[in-house]
């Protein structure tokens, strides 16, 4: 077998380790549903859950044995089908029914066979191609588990009973952000991996700022609802508050109120609304209580500039250093289904002592999703990024309890649509 790419083949057996555990990541999934739960949607925007068995598989195919050896196709239909998901931005929803579906057995022998192929191909795979399909895949596995989050309770089975997290309270306060500079992407290079928008290195200026060192909590976003911000159409952008009333949001959509008290929904139980776990909300509703708080959402540099910047002027890998991610330092990397409290994981504070950054929850930012100068579209995935690169899109940054610790770097930019109310999506606020 000769591969195009001969000169970059890789021979790290380390890579396709760490393949093999994204699989068993996902695999570990499915069988939390009961069986008739595979071909609900729950997420009206998106496919129904018998999509992603499929396109976990099909992706990899099309990536590596399609495009990079280009390998004659032994189920095209399959591998059109599951190609892509889907992102549609204010209306359009699919209307498919389960039974435009196919049945799940075909899917799994589907999967059988593309895994038998792709592995005789691996020892020839291309690092980068490696590292797209095992971060792609872990990405899914986030996604899998806001999906799962959105059935109803009894679609699915408990792996374990997790017990809430307790910390010390801790009241919200800000912290002085002086002056500096903070660096965006990484430069192009030979050794790290990055996704498209990753690149280049961008060095930029922020100008003093005041930031939360805690992520706005249940408690905290309580008062606003109790204060009408659902109703006060100044706190919302025009978009934001249409989106809203069509929506007929009330409040965010992990909680509810059963007549006496505020509950929240996490993944397996419904519980008292915790007050010191982060809020979980879109970007609508964030920017509303920014608003309401006479504060604003953070720009991305003025996050990387509270996550890694130091008072000596240089910048760090992760808030808390040099180290690599631990469990220790954040609620990231599969550890847990839930969020923990904000103040939980103390040393995982930055160097200006802002808490709770990486993990138990992506933190929205007030800039779209753009190019950073000198971005050049992946080859082999020239969609990937550039496909949103619309103005409709926001950055992301830090993590959440499902996020894998490899996408914890400093570089890694996720971006998601104002009006989207299901992703583990916490947000702090600053003040100029
Ligand atoms: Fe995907």
């Amino acid at each position: 077998m000769t591969s195009p790419h001969q000169a970059l083949v890789s021979s790290d057996v380390a890579l396709r380790a760490r393949l093999g555990k994204a699989r068993q990541m996902t695999d570990s999934l499915f069988p939390l549903l009961r069986p008739d739960a595979l071909y609900n949607r729950p997420i009206p925007e998106r496919h129904r859950l018998i999509f992603y068995l499929g396109h976990l598989e099909a992706f990899d195919w099309n990536l590596i044995a399609g495009q990079a050896f280009g390998i004659e196709p032994f189920h095209a239909e399959f591998d059109k089908l599951f190609a892509f998901g889907i992102d549609p931005v204010d209306g359009g929803l699919p209307t498919d029914q389960p039974a435009d579906w196919p049945r799940e057995k075909e899917i799994r022998a589907y999967n059988t066979r593309v895994r038998a192929r792709l592995d005789q191909l691996l020892p020839e795979t291309e690092s980068a191609l490696l590292h797209v399909a095992i971060e792609h895949r872990l990405m899914h596995a986030e996604t899998l588990a806001y999906l799962f989050h959105q059935l109803p309770l009894d679609s699915k089975l408990l792996p374990r009973w997790e017990k809430a997290n307790a910390a010390p309270e801790a009241p919200p306060r800000m912290v002085a952000m002086p002056a500096g500079t903070a660096v965006l992407g990484q430069p192009r290079g030979e050794t790290a991996f990055g996704w498209d928008n990753e690149f280049e290195e961008l060095c930029v200026t922020v100008p003093a700022f005041r930031a939360d060192v805690f992520p706005v909590t249940n408690a905290q976003f309580l008062q606003f609802v109790r204060e009408g911000g659902y109703d006060r159409q100044a706190l919302w952008s025009a978009e934001d508050w249409a989106w809203k009333n069509k929506s007929a949001l009330t409040h965010p959509c992990f909680w509810r109120w059963d007549g006496r008290e505020w509950r929240l929904r996490t993944m397996f139980a419904e519980v008292p609304l915790p007050p010191d776990w982060p809020v979980f909300v879109s970007h609508a509703e964030a920017s509303a209580y920014a608003r309401w708080a006479g504060k604003r959402l953070p720009t991305e540099t003025q996050w990387h500039r509270m996550a890694y910047g130091t008072p000596q002027g240089d910048e760090r890998p992760y808030p808390w250093g040099d180290a690599v991610p631990d469990r220790q330092r954040g609620n990231f990397d599969f550890a847990h289904w839930n969020p923990t409290p904000v103040q939980a994981h103390p040393r995982g504070n930055s160097a200006f002592g802002v808490a709770d950054l990486l993990g138990n929850g992506w933190e929205w930012t007030s800039t779209p999703f753009k190019p950073l100068p000198g971005f050049q579209a992946f080859r082999f995935y020239p969609g990937y990024s550039a496909n949103f690169f619309d103005g409709k899109h926001y950055v992301m940054k830090g993590g959440s309890a499902r996020t894998a610790a490899c996408m914890l770097r400093r570089s890694f930019r996720n971006w998601f649509q104002p009006h989207y109310s299901y992703v583990y999506s916490k947000f702090r606020c600053v003040e100029e």
